[in-house]
């Protein structure tokens, strides 16, 4: 089965492209290389260099590689920027996702996995986070994805498009060899943060609030390898090519970790000193975030393999440490037109 991974350059579709790879799929990367790295994905995969947005390239990729499918993981992904540039989030995500959808269905394709958020929840008061539970965005990264999410939702009954969303919590780690991981520019997520510092790359690592209702003070999370949530995009495929109908699934550890025990542990297993800095709370940040998966797992029979602390954060450690530079270290990939 051809699938066009669009993002697929980027951190997470990257690791599927890989484990798409390992399950048999044909994959087809279809990425503007604005935040995307040639050099993540495998070689031997097809890299078109496309924006979502342009429909004739969009439709002409998916004639050429007689695409069956689509992993839809392009977007501007940034909360704190999404609120200063509003219009391009709308229109990246959600102008971005409709030309696709339009050209999907114009080409016959009605199956897609789409990369949700656990952004869409806002500040739950209740944890775990089950996916019936109220969707109240509180910035505006979340609400294009929601956005999406119901365009999803219309268009499965209008025109017979069969979709699975995948509500992700704090995606983190990277391939356990260590040989693709994560490069942000700039990076804003707590665990590549870390372990630059770590690293020496950085003078120290802040902690935004100390002063949350948890038990160190510190904001709670639940980060999930991104191994796992790529092979949750496999069963998700599985799930359309089957026949299976629209679906919205959490994807996260069900386990909570504080920004304190993230350093904490990071520094047990890098062996690394460096400065930690307490500082007011970042805007926004809600105090925690905590999924249930129940529902992929009985589902689908997803079960997280590498979502453990301490597997995700080795598996970035070698990452970053035997890449330090990131992805400029690699030589530019071949790029069709
Ligand atoms: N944090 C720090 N210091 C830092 C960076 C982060 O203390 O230097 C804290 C944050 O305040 C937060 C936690 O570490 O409490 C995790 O922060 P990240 O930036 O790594 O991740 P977020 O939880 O903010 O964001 C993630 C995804 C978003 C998604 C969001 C859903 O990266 O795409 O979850 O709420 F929108």
């Amino acid at each position: 089965m051809n699938v066009l991974v669009t993002g697929g350059a980027g951190y997470i579709g990257s690791h599927t492209v890989h484990e798409l790879r390992n399950s048999g799929f044909k994959a087809v990367v279809y990425d503007n290389l604005a935040k995307g790295h040639p050099g993540a994905v495998p070689a031997g995969v097809p890299i078109i260099a496309g924006d979502i947005r342009d429909r004739d390239k969009l439709a002409r990729a998916i004639a050429d590689h007689k695409i069956d499918a689509v992993a839809h993981f392009a977007a501007a992904s940034l909360v704190g920027e999404s609120m200063k540039e509003p219009a391009a989030y709308y229109n990246n995500n959600v102008a971005g996702t409709l030309a696709l959808l339009d050209t999907l269905l114009a080409a016959g394709v009605k199956k897609i996995v789409f990369s949700s958020t656990a952004a869409v929840y806002g500040e739950p008061a209740v944890w775990p986070i089950e996916e019936d539970m109220p969707t109240v965005p509180t910035n505006v990264y979340g609400r294009t994805k929601l956005v999406i999410e119901h365009m999803l939702a219309d268009f499965a009954v209008a025109y017979g498009l069969a979709y699975v969303s995948l509500r992700y919590f704090n995606a983190a780690g990277a391939l356990v060899a260590g040989t693709i991981g994560e490069d942000h520019a700039p990076e804003t997520h707590l665990i590549p943060l870390v372990l630059q510092a770590a690293l020496g790359r950085r003078d120290g690592v802040a902690i935004f609030g100390t002063d949350y209702p948890t038990a160190d003070g510190t904001c709670i999370r639940d980060y999930i390898h991104v191994t796992d949530l790529a092979a949750a995009h496999v069963l998700a495929l599985r799930h359309l090519t089957t026949g299976g109908g629209p679906k919205i699934y959490n994807l996260g550890s069900e386990t909570g970790y504080s920004v304190r025990q993230v350093i904490d542990q990071a520094k047990a297993i890098t062996g690394a000193v460096f400065p930690v800095r307490e500082q007011a709370r970042r805007a926004g940040d809600p105090a925690v975030l905590l999924a249930s998966s129940r529902r992929i797992k009985a589902e689908l029979g997803w079960q997280p393999l590498y979502s453990d602390l301490d597997t995700i954060i080795a598996s970035a450690w070698r990452w970053h440490s035997t890449h330090p530079d990131g992805f400029r270290e690699f030589a530019p990939a071949p790029q069709q037109p």
